[in-house]
């Protein structure tokens, strides 16, 4: 009973004053973005996991910020759901919350929230190959393709941990410091599948946290989860938040 479920959880977090989220493609699947394992994973004909590679993009850079392009487009026009709103207002509620997301879309902090771990970067930042400078760009579309570096010259990429990269190490230990840290993580709509990221949810029980899944489907934590909500994020979050207002 999702009801039950949601006052589990409620009781959960009130009981709690550090608590993390740890986000995936799932929880902006209510503002019309496609999750990594339900979009046939195929663009012009190729496996997403094979275009989005230091491989592909060393072969052929303008195929590769193509594809960024159109995700970037369609991106442009998307909004943050009830379930991002929630989890901007846990900023304020809990005395410390921590958000790491898996996505690189910009939807949390389009709804509000003011730091972000974000674990495999951002699709509105570029980092050049040269000089390893960050920027912010939003401009949609690109001035150029590539684009390039306005102080060393060189080819510029996105700044998104691509399939047999390494993730960000600075986000990942604070990542792993909060969910040391926590009472309860809330894992919403990830699969939990790629690592390191899932293993933070291991980590996280190791060191004695609770856990609540927020996720439609059974995922790969259920066996960890103490809770699972098993209903949309931007549907459940809202009724979690709206119990916990409630006292
Ligand atoms: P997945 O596509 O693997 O999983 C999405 C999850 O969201 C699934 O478990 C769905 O059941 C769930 N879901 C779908 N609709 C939902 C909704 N409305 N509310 C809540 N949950 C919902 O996406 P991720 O777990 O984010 O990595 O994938 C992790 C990583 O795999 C991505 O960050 C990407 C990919 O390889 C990189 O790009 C490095």
């Amino acid at each position: 009973m999702i009801e039950e479920q949601v006052a589990r959880a409620a009781d959960m977090l009130r009981a709690a004053s550090q608590v993390v989220a740890l986000t995936g493609a799932g929880v902006s699947a209510e503002s019309g973005v496609a999750t990594f394992r339900g979009a046939g994973g195929l663009w012009e004909g190729s496996p997403v996991s094979e275009v989005a590679t230091p491989d592909a993009f060393a072969a052929d850079p303008v195929r590769v910020w193509r594809f960024y392009e159109a995700r970037r487009r369609q991106l442009a026009g998307v909004r943050p759901n009830p379930g991002h709103l929630v989890l901007a207002s846990w900023q304020d509620r809990f005395a410390g919350f921590t958000l790491v997301t898996q996505n690189v879309d910009g939807l949390h902090q389009a709804a509000g929230s003011s730091h972000v771990l974000e674990l495999h970067g951002s699709i509105w930042r570029v980092i050049c190959t040269g000089c390893r400078r960050r920027r912010d760009d939003r401009c949609v579309p690109l001035a150029r393709v590539p684009p390039h570096c306005d102080q060393c010259a060189a080819i510029e990429r996105p700044d998104i941990v691509w399939f047999g990269e390494i993730l960000p190490a600075d986000v990942l230990a604070e990542a792993t410091a909060a969910v040391w840290r926590c009472e309860v993580l809330v894992v919403v709509g990830t699969s939990a599948l790629v690592y390191p990221a899932a293993g933070l949810v291991h980590e996280a029980a190791a060191a004695g946290a609770r856990i609540i899944e927020v996720n439609p489907e059974q995922s790969a934590l259920a066996a960890l989860a103490a809770v699972a909500v098993r209903a949309p994020s931007g549907v459940a979050l809202p009724q979690i938040e709206a119990a916990l207002s409630e006292g």
